[in-house]
């Protein structure tokens, strides 16, 4: 797995210097090649504290905000009369009217952090909206939905769909979105939060065993850090210790431990991601052999490239494929389609 890991990092890292980002674009690029995960879910419902307890690390806030590649912290304010409007803690005094432009500065707020690179960054930015209307204005909701889903339909990218146990399924956004994007759920984890939440005398059984709401994989619980273990900075191993030992000693769970908790949705997503990798790689590879040949083609059409601007470039991407290619050569061994590493 570390293996497949460094050249899913590699071939990233190579796609970012070839300018290719994954953002939209009418030929299959290298990077929508490579599997990502999303992780989805309604606010709080517990998907913060899901990442970070699969990587192993505290690395994200967590609490009751809504989240995008930046975390946004909204606060709702109501007037008692006038029109709605905006405003951003980074930009004081000024009043957003219009919600186009609120998206807008959300997304240069976060390039200006992030640097377009579709990273994410645990900077938050602070939004007020002020509204005489009740609830969430539609057009953010939307946005972020829209935003989520521009992600979940690439058929690359794993969905762990999160629904917080003391809430009814039926009502969940991740099962919501996730059958919209991948009805079949060849490519969806239901994984079911805040299990020690649920109301006295009821239980996730029927759901854990797949009997109410069948996914296509079984569904897998899990027990994350509450807010008072965050602010008691309890840590991960003692969190995942505790996890444990909710499922070993349970009497409703306790026949279902060996397949419940965050380390066991960590090793089944490195199993389910170790095998996308492994069948991609054939393609991976002619993908990149076409590069380097369509680029040599062009290269001898062109004649040899001369200190121009246009034939400095096309030299520099093709050193770079050769990299590419190379780094297949070195990672390949361990990594053979079919192999048993
Ligand atoms: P997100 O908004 O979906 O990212 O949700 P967070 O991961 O930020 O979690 C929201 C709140 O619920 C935080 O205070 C977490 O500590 C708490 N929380 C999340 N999962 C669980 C759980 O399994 N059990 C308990 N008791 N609290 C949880
Ligand atoms: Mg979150
Ligand atoms: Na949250």
């Amino acid at each position: 797995m570390d293996n497949l890991i460094t050249l899913v990092n590699k071939i990233q890292r190579a796609c970012t210097a070839l300018g290719d980002h994954g953002e939209e674009s009418a030929l299959p690029t290298l990077w929508d090649s490579l599997p990502s995960i999303a992780v989805v879910g309604g606010q709080s419902s517990g998907k913060s504290s899901v990442l970070e307890s699969v990587v192993g690390k505290d690395f994200l806030p967590r609490g009751s905000g809504i989240v995008t590649r930046r975390p946004l912290v909204l606060q709702l304010h109501k007037i008692q009369e006038g029109k709605e409007y905006a405003e951003f803690m980074h930009l004081p005094r000024k009043r957003f009217n219009d919600f186009a432009a609120v998206r807008k500065e959300i997304s240069d707020e976060t390039d200006r952090e992030t640097g377009r690179s579709k990273a994410i960054s645990t900077v938050p930015i602070h939004l007020s909206i002020f509204s005489p209307n009740d609830g969430q204005p539609e057009s953010i909701v939307q946005d972020i939905e829209n935003m989520v889903r521009s992600y979940i339909e690439k058929p690359n990218c794993i969905i762990l769909a999160i629904s917080p146990a003391n809430q009814d399924l039926a009502t969940s956004d991740a099962i919501k979105i996730s059958r919209e994007v991948d009805p079949r759920g060849d490519r969806t984890f239901g994984v079911l939060t805040k299990i020690d939440l649920m109301d006295k005398g009821t239980d996730a059984v029927d759901i854990l065993e797949g009997k109410s709401y069948k996914l296509r994989y079984p569904w897998i619980g899990v027990v994350n850090r509450s807010q008072a273990d965050i602010n008691k900075s309890v840590d991960m191993i003692a969190a995942r210790r505790r996890e444990h030992e909710y499922f070993k000693n349970s009497p409703e769970y306790g026949h279902l431990t060996d397949r419940m908790g965050s380390e066991y949705l960590g090793k089944v997503l490195s199993k389910h991601l170790e095998t996308v990798i492994k069948s991609r790689i054939p393609g991976l590879q002619s993908l990149i052999s076409k590069t380097i040949s369509e680029l040599e083609a062009e290269l001898t059409r062109l004649g040899k490239p001369i200190a121009n601007d246009a034939g400095g470039k096309l030299y520099t991407t093709m050193e770079i494929s050769r990299a590419f290619d190379q780094i297949f050569k070195e990672h390949l061994d361990g990594v053979r389609p079919g192999g048993d590493k």
